[in-house]
């Protein structure tokens, strides 16, 4: 090997940010077991905003928590940041996901007793920085996703969406190097959901960094690099998105993607109103 002067080696991306060759996952035992994830293989690049979508069911909460590290596949590689996190050690794997990695979980998982501003400035504090520079920093990411009014609030005082936006808050606070989020628009108006997306694209896609979005909500495939499509926990096709101007407004574009798999139900869109 020749030697490399401009260290060109050096600058260029990993194998990429997400990397899994036939990952398996299977809960339950006996009769009742259910086999979620049949033989994965996903490579998402840097700088890459993939979304997933496929039927309820089909294994997608399954698949970005293996990728997040939150739950251990069965069988297959999984290296996520250039880590196989399930081969480290507890302590590791908690450093790296809480320094590196954010997730937007379906259901939000707030801390109920804590407030707007605490729930946002948890990654930070995890992380030791001081209360009050985390506390700042998580201030200055709710003003983002145009929170800023309802830093002492509790999340029990918040509509479903303004919680929603909480949660994309406190999954960017700390910068991480991947994104993780779990139909992070379900519960935003059509504006609001634009307006988190463009967020979201802006803070979390970057050389080296990338973001994982499964998604329900065809108005937001324009955002994605490349959307996959997942059926009985496997992917059955990739490609990239419709173009925006192809999208009909309120349907989902079943003709653009090359299955029949798409899901049956959009999801509710309460029109929640912005303070
Ligand atoms: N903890 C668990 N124990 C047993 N079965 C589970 C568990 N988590 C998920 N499953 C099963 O694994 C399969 C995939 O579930 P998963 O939550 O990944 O689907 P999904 O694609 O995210 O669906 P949805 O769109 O409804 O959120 C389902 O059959 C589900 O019932
Ligand atoms: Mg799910």
């Amino acid at each position: 090997m020749g030697a490399d002067p401009d260290n060109k080696n050096l600058e260029m991306p990993a194998a990429g940010v997400v990397h899994c060759r036939g990952v398996t996952k299977v809960f339950g035992t006996g009769e009742s077991v259910v086999q979620a994830l049949r033989g994965i293989d996903l490579d998402i690049a840097g700088g890459e905003l993939r979304m997933l979508v496929g039927p309820s069911g089909c294994g997608k909460t399954t698949l970005i928590s293996v990728i997040a590290g939150i739950l251990d596949r069965d069988g297959g590689e999984c290296r996520v940041l250039g880590q196989d996190l399930q081969a480290l050690p507890p302590n590791a794997r908690t450093r790296l996901r809480g320094k590196r990695i954010g997730f937007v979980f379906q259901a939000y998982n707030l801390i109920p007793t804590l407030t707007v501003e605490e729930n946002t400035a948890v990654p930070l504090l995890i992380q030791g920085l001081r209360r009050r520079e985390a506390l700042e920093r998580a201030g200055a990411m709710l003003d983002r996703v145009g929170l800023g009014g309802r830093r002492q609030s509790l999340p029990s005082q918040l509509s479903g969406g303004q919680q929603q936006r909480v949660a994309i808050a406190r999954a960017l606070v700390h910068e991480p190097d991947l994104v993780v989020c779990d139909e992070p628009t379900s519960a935003l108006d059509h504006r609001t959901g634009d307006a988190v997306m463009a967020l979201l694209r802006e803070v979390a896609v970057g050389p080296g960094r990338s973001l994982v979005v499964v998604t329900h909500d065809a108005r937001i495939f324009p955002y994605a690099d490349a959307v996959s499509v997942m059926d009985d926990g496997r992917i059955v096709s990739s490609g990239p998105p419709p173009s925006a101007a192809a999208l009909p407004t309120s349907t989902l574009p079943t003709a653009a993607f090359p299955t029949a798999a798409l899901p049956d139900r959009l999801p509710s869109l309460p029109q929640v109103a912005t303070p």
